[in-house]
């Protein structure tokens, strides 16, 4: 019998950097982080036509060597042929194991870029320079990497974390305000999940965070990229806590896919917050009060509360029970207990969760 010892320490390690007008000095701070012979920027479409430019024009002034790739912006562009279309260009531009692949866009780029990272030459350094709201608080900090399958969503991807995350607060300028909302329910999530101080700031300071306030921005971002980390830091393959992550998701993402993505991640998530909200109050978790405050948050951003008549409940439900995260047809919840904490793994009688869903139907 042969043993081949492959025990690992693996030092992942990476830094988030944030701020107005980053982005131009991220290639002289590259010299220096992750060094390449070559640095290959993806983006897709809209982005490419945007930013593209003048991205790769700071880094001709490092006298860096570097070119830029694109893909048809949108969801339905995350596939595997995208994948493909991608790594072709990148050999085409006789890239080598000592490139380092940069992902400028929203979390559709991030995690094809990051799933490109991860299986070309076996695995090569990335960076993200998330250019959405919901992926400079979410997406881009984490390591989850995929592309979606016509039989479910990020189906077919890989762990591989940047080695950096640069966030630039004004590529936010160019973003509409609906894209912009999408990423307030996310940070709205992470407060409720796992700080009270922080859901009371942004109550005190939402109609800033909708107006832009580069301030408020700032510290909302700051705030939110360190709890999720901390979260990261403790489990990254989401075995256990990761799964908080998760609060609003359950029925959120089933509602998301329902729509046929006509409804934003973070709008479906909304609904999926106030539905598992009532579902935490019929265990005797939540008081109507905490229910109230989670809603009226939520309105304030005018972020949907009600369920789309064009889906029913019992859909829902069995959109749930077919997800990858059940177990033999068993819906688990992350749910909270309280605002600022959450449990995870919590099984839910199904009719439970339908008298909830039924309870806020439009
Ligand atoms: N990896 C993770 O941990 C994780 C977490 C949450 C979501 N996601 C994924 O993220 C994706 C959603 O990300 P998203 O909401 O950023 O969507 P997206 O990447 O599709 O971006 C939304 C739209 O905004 C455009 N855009 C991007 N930056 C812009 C800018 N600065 N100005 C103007 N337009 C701009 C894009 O071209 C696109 O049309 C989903 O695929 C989801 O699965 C991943």
């Amino acid at each position: 019998m042969i043993q081949v010892n492959l025990k690992k320490v693996v030092d992942d390690t990476y830094s988030i950097d944030i701020g107005k007008g980053n982005s131009p000095k991220l290639p002289s701070l590259l010299k220096k982080l992750v060094p390449a012979f070559r640095y290959i920027i993806i983006t897709d479409s809209n982005v490419a036509k945007l930013y593209g430019k003048t991205f790769l024009f700071h880094f001709e002034k490092e006298k860096l060597n570097a070119s830029l790739v694109s893909f048809r912006a949108g969801e339905e562009n995350k596939t595997r042929e995208t994948k493909a279309e991608l790594e072709n260009k990148i050999l085409q531009h006789s890239a080598g194991k000592d490139s380092v692949i940069i992902a400028l866009g929203g979390g559709v780029v991030g995690d094809v870029a990051g799933f490109v990272a991860s299986t070309l030459f076996r695995g090569i350094p990335f960076v993200q320079v998330p250019t959405t709201l919901l992926a400079q608080v979410d997406s881009s900090n984490g390591g989850k990497t995929a592309v979606d399958h016509p039989l479910g969503k990020n189906l077919i991807g890989a762990y591989h974390q940047p080695k950096h995350i640069c966030i630039d607060t004004d590529f936010l300028k160019t973003l509409s305000q609906e894209e912009y909302v999408n990423g307030i329910a996310e940070i709205i999530k992470q407060a409720l999940i796992q700080d009270e101080k922080f859901f009371l700031f942004l109550e005190k300071e939402m109609e800033k965070l909708v107006n832009r306030d580069e301030k408020i921005l700032k510290t909302t971002i700051e705030w939110n990229c360190k709890l999720k980390a901390s979260i990261i830091e403790k489990d990254e393959r989401e075995i256990g806590p990761r799964k908080i992550l998760n609060f609003g998701h359950t029925i959120g993402h089933a509602i998301e896919t329902l729509s046929q993505y006509k409804l934003r991640h973070g709008y479906a998530v909304s609904v999926g917050m106030v539905a598992e909200s009532l579902i935490a109050k019929e265990l005797g978790w939540l008081k109507e009060n905490d229910v109230q405050r989670i809603e009226n948050i939520l309105k304030r951003v005018k972020l949907p509360t009600r369920l789309p008549k064009s889906i029913s409940p019992i859909t829902i439900l069995k959109k749930m029970q077919l997800d990858k995260k059940s177990k033999e047809g068993k819906i688990k919840y992350s749910l909270i207990d309280k605002v600022g904490h959450c449990e995870f793994n919590v099984g839910v009688e199904n009719e439970i969760a339908l008298r909830c869903m039924r309870g806020i139907m439009e």
